[in-house]
């Protein structure tokens, strides 16, 4: 067999629902030499993470920290904590991303109640309220913005909403966090969990994760010590175990803390990479980064619609970096999904479930929440489209996304 070249990846420009190109700062970082994870360096920038993370989810949790693997790490480690076996919870789901939240919810030995909501939707305050009424469910877990329908559910009510329904509110913010705003403490959310995959513009295997004292009361309960970490004398907490080892943020929680408690091996470099993220959102500012992911956004649906094309879903919750877009009659999806990334070497993302073959999804987000990113994605796709014989008014996405930023 020969022996395989360097890796040596085509200059692509990620325009999907992520992940999108990492921010060359946060490439630099992971690139750094490794350090021991008891190393008291490496506890400094664990310590780091934790106050810049606060930042970020706008918290003063104590516990925030970052969960080794990607997005969905952190929502097993929320939800295998926090779920003990026959209780109820409420899986609002308004696409993909809530079907994976019902099936990790029944893993963990749930007794789920999901309710839907036609893709391209969100649910209005009073049904979320009817149904906690109803259920009486001890955790809500939902997302914030869901990708595979490019929609966002209004959450500031939503805590309040809980805590008069005795219940707890898990929020999935893998795909707004940082670029949206989400107010942890303001909108009173129990546990919020990310990634870096997108708006923090990072690659993913690192989900930051953060929980308030309703939801550290719950798990400190169940907290047990591995066989061979523990002290004489150590008591366990008299609540049922934790059914994941590595999920287990009782235990994570006791890696994090000042105990500084032997758990996994530590993914040193993406801890790197979760910290650079952050240091480069926080310095850019919240709000800032926010109305540049607003801003592409806005220039984008300007420049489809100059094209002739539909945007999909309710427009008044779309999420501000994710844009779904009807792929027009006559144009074969994927074609026009191969020309973009071989002629021009830009990705956009295709679709799940009902939407298949029906939507493009195009993410502006992160690192490419710029306007020549958009710029230049609007002109390939022009050239694409006109490529397949379909007509449309030559230049003008372009000019009309131009306008768009003009006008802020
Ligand atoms: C809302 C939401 N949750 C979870 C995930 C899963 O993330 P990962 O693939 O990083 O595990 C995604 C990925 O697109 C997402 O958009």
């Amino acid at each position: 067999m020969p022996m395989a070249e360097q890796i040596n990846p085509a200059p692509r420009l990620l325009m999907g629902p992520g992940p999108i190109n990492a921010d060359p700062r946060v490439l630099r970082a992971m690139s750094a030499q490794l350090l021991g994870q008891f190393d008291p360096q490496f506890r400094q920038y664990m310590a780091e993470s934790t106050e810049l993370y606060r930042g970020v989810f706008q918290t003063k949790n104590r516990w925030t920290l970052l969960i080794d693997g990607t997005a969905r790490s952190g929502i097993e480690a929320a939800l295998a904590s926090l779920i003990e076996p026959g209780d109820r919870v409420l899986v609002p789901v308004f696409g993909r991303f809530g079907h994976l939240k019902v099936e990790i919810a029944r893993r963990c030995g749930a007794e789920v109640v999901a309710i839907e909501t036609e893709w391209g939707s969100v649910f209005a305050a009073e049904v979320l309220e009817r149904e906690l009424k109803k259920h009486r469910p001890k955790l809500v877990a939902i997302s914030h913005g869901d990708t595979s329908t490019t929609m966002a559910q209004p959450l500031a009510e939503l805590g309040k909403l809980c805590r008069a329904h005795d219940a707890l509110l898990y929020v999935d913010a893998t795909a707004t966090l940082g670029g949206m705003d989400l107010p942890v403490d303001a909108w009173q959310l129990d546990v919020v969990s990310a990634g870096l995959q997108k708006c923090l513009a990072g690659p993913s295997g690192s989900a930051p994760l953060t929980l308030n004292e309703r939801a550290e009361k719950r798990i400190v309960r169940r907290r047990h010590i591995e066989q061979g970490l523990k002290k004489a004398g150590e008591q366990d907490g008299d609540g049922p175990v934790i059914r994941s080892n590595y999920f287990d943020l009782a235990m994570i929680m006791d890696y994090w803390s000042e105990k500084a408690l032997n758990h996994h091996t530590e993914a040193t470099t993406m801890l790197y990479a979760a910290r650079e993220c952050a240091r480069i959102l926080l310095q850019e500012g919240l709000p800032q980064a926010c109305a540049r992911h607003a801003a592409a956004s806005k220039a984008l649906c300007a420049g489809l619609q100059a094209m002739g094309l539909a945007l999909f879903g309710d427009q008044k919750h779309k999420m501000a970096n994710v844009t779904g877009v009807h792929i027009p009659a006559g144009v074969d999806g994927e074609k026009a999904r191969r020309a973009l990334l071989e002629d021009f070497n830009i990705e956009i993302g295709t679709s799940f479930g009902p939407l298949h073959g029906k939507i493009w999804r195009i993410g502006t987000m992160g690192y490419n929440a710029r306007k020549d990113a958009v710029l230049m994605t609007l002109a390939a796709l022009e050239a694409v489209l006109s490529q397949q014989q379909h007509r449309l008014p030559r230049g003008a996405a372009v000019d009309a996304a131009l306008a768009a930023y003009r006008a802020l």
